[in-house]
């Protein structure tokens, strides 16, 4: 077992530094993921969803409908309840039991993330989070100057829920646990059963509430789903979902579903923060889920299924026997663990220097400065199997390589 504690802000820090060091992370990542097209470069760096796996006609359709019909479409106004309906009837499907009145709309789960940071920290607290985490919920906590308690990811069964627990006992009082129980990003893990159970568990029992980054969960490939979080436990779950994944991010919508203490703060929060979402754009999803997307949900699911798949298979073919993967149920990412003496900030230039495959190093996700870095993150989201199996085949040499130099 494995614990750390890292104060984030050193005393001395300025806010310019403490900006400057988490905008390296962000805008680098962003720059890699965003990479401009160039002849023959194969990304599997970004976690953008598949442009053809965008609805892009019929959410042009509900848009038009909408416009054409609904008077409210360009005004201020109230959070829209249809809208509120529908996510409720989403949460279903992951296995939650909500009311509208729960659900506080967003702007995308960043800003999600952000108002629950706002909702639960007070200044220099503490977070807990894994080791490897969505680089977007550091920059959430960073304003708040927080210690970071960190804990590992087991490649099989997720976040070290022993360490949890004994940081727990110890004494430690988090202003919330980060959790991605279902395909994790970067690390395409899931939370396994029992750990679920006992970290919902720790929860309540010292009254640390988990925050439960959802964004990918309606993504899974296989048939033996695992309940969400928050179907296990409503009262100290803060539950984060969003539409930039099943729809388009494009839209920036997406939820909290809070536990009924929260809502009204929350409310305001987010009132505080931008108003409202926009109007138009809550009745545009709502009319489109409207007309059912059960049907959508399948052809998505069935699209990222098979780049999974041939990304699966292609690492098997092509990686060296010293490497280790992950084999994700869902969402966009297989994490890639290196032998120690590759050091994966140096793979990820050659990468796309040498062999024209852009990759993020797992450096990049690190919580905290200076953990060992020995990863890599591969998307199957926006590229085609067949370019898939090209840009694995690519690295795959390119690390035998590496590694018969020494
Ligand atoms: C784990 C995770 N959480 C949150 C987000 C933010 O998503 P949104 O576009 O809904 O703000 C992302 C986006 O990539 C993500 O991967």
């Amino acid at each position: 077992m494995y614990m750390a504690t890292v104060t984030l802000e050193r005393p001395g820090d300025t806010r310019d530094a403490v900006a400057s060091r988490s905008g390296w992370i962000r805008s680098r990542l962003r720059e890699l993921a965003l990479l401009p097209s160039r002849p023959g470069l194969l990304s599997l760096a970004g976690g953008l969803p598949a442009p053809e796996l965008i609805p892009r006609r019929a959410y042009a359709a509900a848009l038009r409908d909408v416009l054409a019909g609904d008077d409210d479409a360009l005004q201020y106004g109230q959070p829209y309840e249809a809208l509120r309906e529908h996510i409720v009837e989403l949460m279903r499907e992951r296995g939650v039991g909500c009311e509208p009145r729960q659900v506080l709309l967003t702007s995308g789960a960043q800003q999600a993330l952000s108002l629950a940071a706002q909702l639960l920290m007070a200044p220099g607290g503490q977070v807990l989070m894994e080791e490897h985490v969505y680089t977007g919920l550091r920059q959430a906590v960073l304003p708040h100057r927080p210690t970071i308690l960190t804990v590992r990811t087991d490649l099989d069964t997720g976040m070290d829920v022993d360490a949890v627990s004994e940081l727990l006992a110890r004494g430690a009082r988090p202003a919330f646990i980060y959790a991605i129980a279902d395909t994790h990003n970067p690390c395409g893990v899931r939370l396994g059963r029992e750990q679920r159970t006992r970290l919902v568990a720790l929860a309540r029992r010292f009254g640390v509430p988990v925050v439960e980054d959802d964004s990918y969960g309606l993504l899974h490939y296989d048939r033996d789903t695992l309940p969400a979080l928050r179907a296990l436990e409503a009262e100290w779950v803060i539950h984060v979902g969003t539409f930039s994944k099943i729809i388009a991010p494009a839209l920036r919508l997406g939820w909290l579903v809070l536990p009924p203490r929260l809502v009204r703060e929350a409310g305001i929060l987010k009132e505080a923060a931008d108003l409202e979402c926009s109007a138009l754009t809550q009745r545009a999803v709502a009319r489109l889920l409207q007309r059912g997307y059960g049907d959508h949900l399948d052809r998505i699911r069935a699209g990222y299924r098979g780049r999974r798949d041939a990304m699966l298979a292609a690492l098997g073919d092509h990686f060296p026997a010293s490497t280790r993967w992950t084999h994700p149920p869902g969402g966009f990412f297989v994490w890639v663990k290196l032998p120690r003496q590759l050091d994966c900030d140096r793979v990820c230039e050659e990468a796309l220097a040498e062999a024209g495959v852009a990759v993020v190093p797992g450096s990049a996700f690190a919580a905290t400065p200076g953990l060992p870095a020995h990863h890599l993150r591969l998307s199957f989201a926006s590229c085609a199997p067949d370019e898939i199996r090209t840009a694995v085949e690519r690295l795959g040499r390119l690390l035998e390589r590496r590694l018969a130099n020494g």
